[in-house]
């Protein structure tokens, strides 16, 4: 979809869209409209109940009186909330309904509300991001009839302040791509998306100048990686760890230049639980088991598009857990690339596998200012949270503040949970340093105990998100697939907190 930014004009061709304030009260376009129709839009809100309540929106059809072939009078609510997700849930809404319904160019001319918290530009700016979330597809694998196929070619944001949202938007349109690389990367199945499929769309960074080196099976055993090759070695897919850097501050003196920023991500590109074999129903959906490493590689996208200043590793640990003959056995006792030995007893629990060596491999190898896991870790962090807030674990208060804030601003919610020595020792193991599994209680909380026991000194925080990673439900309006590249928005906010 095209996107471009015009300075008002009084006549526009296609969808209109202009906004009516909380009350009833046009704004001056609609005012405009009014006037050239003949009072239709007031007519039209006297006798609904649409009355510019916050997403709301009524469409009059090829009004007399202007080149317009619609108007929708969108709701804009209360002007001092409305702001940035206001404005992009508005334009997701309408893009929505318009995405295949004949229009080929949508036009949005809002007139920022006084008290609104959005600059002209940014309010200009979140409206095409708003859109363009919406407009994304994944169906590259079914026939598409005629009437599905998407005719929305252009949207138009008319704003007195063109060239500044032209410049918020060369980084929110870098975002929405890394989100749609995420994206695309869930929904991917995993006959096509396996580990080394995974780790060539990595390497697919290079051309925007991330630089992508790839493990391979050997390399990781010389690393003594086995945790994480132990769950791989069910599968006729061999796993891969991919190390990508943005090094944004490059130039800058080495003295003024700090250690990296670091996320890791769960790639596990299809999990059957292995041996301990998740029944039919639990497998489903499985194929987005490696929706950490989706954001990770998505925002690493994003960072280089934008050429942010700041230097960031993203490292994925690429596994499919299978029950081939060669898998691991309930009982096994594998040695991390740490040293620490740890007695398989679920072969299920395999994400925390992976994650150990990751781990271990980042914080060894980069000595980084902090470190960020995100991993569809746990059933169990649904049973707490649903799918409304990812699950945050932090060893450092400072950097779990900066990820709430960060979580919030971009509406993707994060809610901390505990960490301590209480439920360290529901991980203990009779014969090995740890066992995979705790209790039949807090599974989150558990699973976190194994991965901070892969953190030294740094400050660390563990994101369970297997509560929003993927949706069965209904679609929410910023997120029309059922991946929803959760994280690349959180990630990309919260580096500019430690960019120069
Ligand atoms: N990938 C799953 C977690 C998961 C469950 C993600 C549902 C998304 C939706 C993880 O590897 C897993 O299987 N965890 C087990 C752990 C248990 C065996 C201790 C779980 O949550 O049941
Ligand atoms: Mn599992
Ligand atoms: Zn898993």
């Amino acid at each position: 979809m095209e996107i471009s930014f015009d300075r008002p004009r009084a006549i526009q061709d296609g969808a209109l869209v202009v906004g009516i304030l909380d009350g009833g009260k046009l704004t001056d376009s609609a005012a405009a409209a009014n006037k050239a129709t003949d009072g239709a839009l007031s007519r039209a809100i006297a006798v609904g109940r649409f009355k510019g309540q916050s997403g709301q929106s009524l469409e009059l059809l090829v009004p007399a009186g202007t080149s317009a072939t619609r108007l929708i009078l969108a709701g804009l609510g209360k002007a001092e909330e409305f702001g940035a997700a206001a404005a992009e849930r508005l334009a997701a809404s309408i893009a929505g309904r318009l995405l295949v319904g004949g229009e080929d160019v949508l036009s949005f001319r809002l007139d920022r509300p006084k008290k609104s918290p959005l600059s002209e530009a940014e309010l200009a700016a979140h409206l095409a991001f708003g859109a363009m979330l919406r407009s994304y597809r994944f169906d590259q694998y079914r026939s598409i009839k005629d009437e599905e196929r998407p005719t929305l070619k252009r949207v138009v944001i008319s704003t007195p302040e063109a060239a500044g949202a032209r410049k918020f938007w060369t980084g929110l349109s870098a975002l929405a791509e890394g989100m749609f690389l995420a994206r695309d990367l869930v929904n991917e199945p995993a006959n096509i998306l396996y580990p080394d499929e995974f780790a060539r769309r990595c390497a697919e960074l290079r051309k925007i100048g991330v630089s992508v080196e790839i493990l391979d099976v050997p390399a990781m055993r010389k690393l003594g990686m086995n945790t994480l090759l132990g769950v791989g070695q069910g599968s006729a897919h061999e796993s891969r760890l991919v190390v990508m850097q943005w090094n944004g501050r490059r130039g800058t003196k080495p003295a003024k230049r700090s250690a990296p920023l670091a996320f890791v991500g769960k790639g596990v590109c299809f999990d059957s639980g292995g041996l301990s074999l998740k029944p039919a129903a639990s497998m489903m959906g499985m194929k987005g088991d490696m929706a950490g490493a989706a954001a990770v590689t998505g925002a690493l996208h994003t960072l280089a598009l934008r050429k942010a200043r700041v230097d960031v590793v993203g490292v994925i640990g690429l596994v499919e857990n299978m029950p081939g003959a060669a898998a691991q056995r309930p009982n096994d006792i594998v040695k991390t690339m740490s040293g620490q030995t740890i007695e398989i007893l679920n072969t299920d629990a395999e994400g925390r596998l992976v994650l150990a060596d990751a781990l271990w491999y980042t914080q060894s190898r980069f000595a980084p200012r902090f470190m960020v896991d995100l991993a569809t870790l746990t059933g169990a962090i649904l049973v707490a949270l649903g799918g409304e807030h990812a699950g945050l674990f932090c060893n450092n208060d400072e950097l779990a503040k900066a990820i709430v804030k960060a979580g919030a601003a971009e509406g993707e919610p994060v809610w901390r949970l505990p960490l301590g020595d209480a439920y360290d020792q529901m991980v203990k193991s009779k014969i090995a340093d740890m066992k995979n599994i705790g209790g039949p209680h807090a599974g989150s909380i558990t699973a976190a105990q194994i991965l901070q026991r892969f953190v030294n000194k740094v400050p660390w925080a563990h994101l369970d998100i297997a509560g929003v990673a993927w949706q069965d439900g209904e679609q929410k309006p910023l997120v029309p697939s059922w991946g929803t590249g959760w994280g690349v928005r959180l990630i990309n906010h919260l580096v500019d907190q430690y960019s120069d």
